[in-house]
Formats: structure tokens, sequence, C-alpha cells
């Protein structure tokens, strides 16, 4: 079988990157990452993908004339890798409906909140000003509703105990997005997962609500 060619998007950090790196180099992830973007010069994931020996490209938001030329750019970057699977990890720009609808099916993204909870921005803060009981992540395919697509694999924690909005997002960090997203892109990668319509096919079945902790494979766990 062909290798899979991933591409991914990255503004800051570049954890979930990391465990993308890490899985792959497992030998957990059949694929190949072929290019790391980011939309900002200084983000820490460049440097942690040039260490995986991974080439990257910088496309600076802010140097373009419009949203529209960003994307366009971008699209045309991002196309010339002919990826199967364009994972956005901490990618924190809003991708216009053209760039959606030519990977869609191929997009995916994560997201820290239980979606359709607290799309946007700041998660974490407002569960925890909700004083909500239950709090995770969510990866879901992109469609053009922001952070609306469907969801592919949700990990979920209960909040027992008191947490700043640091303390949460760490705990949602190590305990959900680093298992979740690897499993995911393996999922992706051996071709389990697919999108028709609006509904996620995984191992030739719709899933009638998202994978959970539960489902994931041992080494991801
Ligand atoms: C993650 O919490 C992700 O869900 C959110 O931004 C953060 C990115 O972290 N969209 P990193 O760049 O992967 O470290």
């Amino acid at each position: 079988m062909p290798e899979t060619r991933v591409v991914v998007l990255i503004s800051g950090e570049g954890r979930n990157l990391q465990a993308f790196i890490d899985g792959v180099q497992a030998g957990l992830i059949p694929a190949r990452i072929v290019r790391v973007i980011s939309n900002r010069a200084d983000a820490h994931g460049l440097e942690r993908a040039r260490r995986a020996g991974i080439a990257t490209e910088v496309i600076a938001h802010a140097a373009c004339a419009s949203r529209e030329a960003f994307d366009a750019q971008l699209a045309a970057a991002v196309e010339a890798q002919r990826p199967q699977v364009v994972a956005l990890a901490g990618f924190m720009r809003v991708l216009g409906d053209d760039f959606v609808h030519d990977f869609r099916g191929r997009l995916i993204n994560i997201h820290p909140s239980l979606l359709p909870r607290y799309p946007g921005l700041r998660t974490h803060q407002r569960v925890l000003a909700a004083g909500d009981r239950e709090h995770g992540a969510t990866v879901h395919f992109v469609t053009e509703q922001l952070d609306g697509g469907p969801a592919i694999v949700q990990g979920k924690l209960s909040l027992t105990q008191q947490y700043t909005v640091e303390s949460l997002a760490m705990r949602v960090m190590q305990e959900i997005e680093l298992k979740i997203y690897p499993q995911a892109l393996a999922w992706m990668a051996r071709g389990q997962l697919r999108l028709e319509r609006n509904v996620v096919w995984f191992r030739d079945r719709p899933l009638a609500q998202p994978l959970t902790l539960e489902d994931l494979e041992a080494p991801f766990q």
C-alpha cells in the first residue's frame, strides 16, 4: 500500500505535532509527515519538525493582502505535497470555505472541548466559568461550519477538583489530546475513516456517536 502523505498545519507549541512525530517514528502511524506549515515564523513546532527531519514552510498570514490571498497561498502549498491527510494541530487561523471545500474528507482538526459545546476560543476558561462537570477534546473532520464538522473521536474527563485554566488545559492535553489525535491520524492513515456527506464512516460503518477513549487501541491509551 502506498504510504499515506500527511501535511500538518501549526501555529504554536506543536505538542500535537510531536505526538504525531513520535507515533510515526514508533511505527504506530503508517504515514509520512511530508511537510509542516506554520502561519507564524516563531512557532516552536517548526523546531520540533526540523529536529525530526521534516521539511517546514512558513506562510505568514500577516504578510498576505487578504484572508483569501492567505488561503490561496496555503492551499497551493498544501496541494503541492499531494497529501491524503491534512491535520490542523493548534493551527489558529480560520480557513475559508474554498480551502475547506478543496480538502474536504482529508482535513481534520482537534478542538479542546466536547463539541458541539464550546466552539471557538478560550474553551477551558468558559468551561470553568460555567461550572461544568465534564470537559474534554474532540477530533473532527473540518467542514465549512467553524468547529462544527462531524466528530470522529471525543475524550472526556470529569471535573471533580479545582482547576486553573492552565491546569485544566494541561490535563486535557496530556490525558486526551495527545492520545486521541495520534490515534485518529493512525485510523486516517490506514484508510479506516472517511467522511460521506456529513457522516463519519469508521471501518465501513457509519458512526452514530463519536468514538471514545475506550475505543483507543492499546498503544494510544
Ligand atoms: C491545543 O489545545 C489544540 O487543541 C488547540 O490549540 C492547542 C495547540 O497546542 N487548538 P499544540 O500547538 O499542539 O501544543
